[in-house]
């Protein structure tokens, strides 16, 4: 048995998770108040024979031991695993593959560091970096900041850090995993990936060098920004940049300003605001949610005043349930990112961050601009935008107020809306579904073969672009699933994962398939996951709640005969 499914053997999950809410027997089920969000009424079940958890309100999720501690504590799979297997007496062998996989990672962070004090000097010292010396003197970015932030210049040659790199010990291999130099499609040249671009290095939150971001210094230079590739050590979607030298500053003041860029960052910061780190361009996500709460829930974004950071903005609304807090946006003038702010005026940063208001404000008032609110359609096209935020606000008090909020937008008398919320919310099931609930055990064969087959037949990556990680019930196999998904290639998979789930992959990928019509059986394997998804849902539901949050349930149903329906055309 391998170490996960002796922790899920021994664990009781009501045990475990009455220890962070109370839980009353009903029936064959446990309920409590989800331990998630604030709820009178406890939305939040338990299913000890399926061990598996699910919460019917806010979250509208579940899943079995791992996914809760991982979701409570926002720690990641492996350091849950390690966390219950503490609590329950399971020793994990180090294993050789681990052991093996934090070697070479280890020679990756190396590479990075090198690399860095490689660019660094070059930028500091060479001459062909005058025009980039002159270039940051330009932006006000002065000797501090370049030395803080280890700003590096990388040079027009095509072999210079390959050539500085191999000569230290470095092999092409580690230099291409690390994202440092890339192979040419036709004839497997390897050449160094940044060239002639200023260097941003960028930090994990322990300090460690993961990746790079490189900025073109000619008008006629493409991409604006080149950054690493995803490496077994860069995530963009995990990562934040500028956090080591944010987090003192984070926890002290209890805030942390988002922005989107790497100089958004760095000129604050030389103006005192050290609690600032950025998306780096891309949307703020679960990931980012995960790793700042453990910092301070207190967040406010202040992204570019364009369409794009407007958007991103919008977008955030959803994330104030995973923190568990209100975010904040700071509105900036137009046409000025945060870096021109700060130079122009450091007070006026201060002020702007200050005077931040609630996210819900904000998307009101972006809800509403434009629009003839006297008229029926301009109230109708408002409604329609803010009700589904008010409806996912988890806080009763919160939630009273945003929709009298919204009753006074559109000159509706509140009870009139608070009739609209309660339809919004309320399920109407004439159907009762009898599904029988999937029978717990540890390890789930149909969830195994569906990875191995994607693991092993590279060629249908477009066939399951419909499997939801959360079909898998088993947090190992989701979290291997999730791995696949974020990559290009099956064949790094193995690099990127947490280390303590290399057994479990190494036992998915010993499955002996019989590879005839793979794509067949991966279509069924895919429709079966989602049918067995489905019926814990609805089975546990039918089990439990007579009145809920109807929009997903109804979802689900229509999606459920959507099924029957593709399985019919599939025979
Ligand atoms: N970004 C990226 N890749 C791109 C474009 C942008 O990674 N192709 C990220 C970078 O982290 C960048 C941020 O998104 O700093 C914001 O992009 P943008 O607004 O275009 O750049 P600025 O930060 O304003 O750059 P600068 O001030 O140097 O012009
Ligand atoms: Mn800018």
């Amino acid at each position: 048995m391998s170490v996960i499914e002796e922790v899920k053997q021994k664990t009781d999950i009501v045990e475990v998770i009455g220890q962070y809410t109370p839980l009353t027997k009903s029936g064959k089920t446990f309920r409590g108040l989800c331990p998630f969000h604030s709820e009178k009424h406890g939305s939040f079940f338990v299913y000890p024979d399926q061990q598996s958890w699910h919460c019917f309100g806010a979250c509208g999720t579940g899943g079995d031991v791992f996914s809760f501690i991982m979701k409570k504590d926002g720690v990641g799979f492996g350091d849950a695993l390690r966390l219950m297997a503490e609590k329950c007496g399971v020793t994990i062998p180090q294993n050789a593959l681990a052991e093996k996989a934090r070697e070479k990672h280890d020679r990756l962070y190396l590479a990075n560091e090198a690399t860095a004090d490689y660019y660094h000097q070059l930028l500091l010292r060479s001459p062909e970096a005058q025009t980039v010396r002159d270039y940051l003197s330009k932006r006000e970015v002065n000797a501090q900041s370049i030395e803080d932030f280890k700003l590096g210049y990388s040079p027009s040659a095509w072999d210079g850090l390959q050539k500085h790199l191999i000569e230290r010990g470095f092999t092409n291999e580690e230099l291409l995993e690390a994202g440092l130099i890339s192979e040419s499609d036709n004839n497997k040249m390897k050449h160094d990936r940044f060239r002639h671009r200023l260097m941003f290095p960028i930090d994990d939150v322990r300090g460690r060098i993961i990746g790079f971001g490189g900025r073109a210094l000619d008008d006629n230079q493409q991409p604006k920004y080149l950054n690493s590739p995803q490496t077994p050590l860069f995530d963009k979607s995990a990562n934040l940049y500028g956090l080591d030298l944010a987090k003192d500053a984070m926890r002290k003041e209890g805030r942390a300003v988002i922005v989107e860029g790497y100089m958004d960052v760095i000129l604050p910061h030389q103006h005192g605001y050290k609690n600032i780190i950025a998306s780096m361009g891309t949307a703020i996500g679960e990931n980012h949610v995960a790793i700042l709460k453990k910092l301070t829930k207190n967040l406010v974004l202040a992204l570019d005043p364009d369409s794009a950071g407007e958007e991103a903005t919008l977008r955030s609304v959803g994330l104030e349930n995973s923190l568990g807090a209100e975010i904040r946006v700071a509105i900036l003038p137009e046409g000025q990112d945060p870096d021109e702010i700060v130079i122009k005026d450091p007070q006026k940063w201060h002020d702007l961050i200050n005077t931040s208001i609630p996210i819900l404000d904000y998307s009101f008032e972006k809800a509403s601009t434009g629009l003839d609110l006297k008229s029926s359609l301009g109230k109708t096209s408002a409604i329609e935008a803010l009700m589904p935020i008010v409806s996912q606000i988890k806080d009763v008090v919160r939630q009273t107020y945003y929709a009298d909020k919204l009753a006074a937008l559109v000159g509706q008398a509140p009870r009139k809306i608070e009739l609209l919320l309660q339809n919004n919310k309320t399920a109407r099931f004439a159907k009762k579904s009898q599904a029988e609930i999937a029978k717990a055990s540890v390890s789930n064969p149909l969830e195994e073969f569906c990875l191995a087959v994607i693991l092993k037949n590279p060629g249908l990556k477009n066939q399951y672009a419909e499997l939801l990680p959360e079909y898998f019930d088993c947090s190992e196999n989701r979290e291997v699933y999730n791995v696949i998904r974020s990559c290009q290639d099956t064949s790094q998979v193995k690099t990127l994962l947490d280390s303590s789930l290399l057994e479990h992959f190494e036992r998915i990928m010993g499955k002996k398939l019989i590879e005839n019509k793979m794509e067949a059986k991966l279509a069924d394997a895919v429709l079966r996951l989602r049918e067995e998804y489905l019926k814990r849902l609805a089975g546990n539901r039918a089990d439990t709640l007579a009145i809920e949050e109807g929009k997903q349930l109804k979802e689900l149903f229509v999606n459920k005969e959507h099924l029957g329906e593709q399985k019919r055309r599939q025979k």
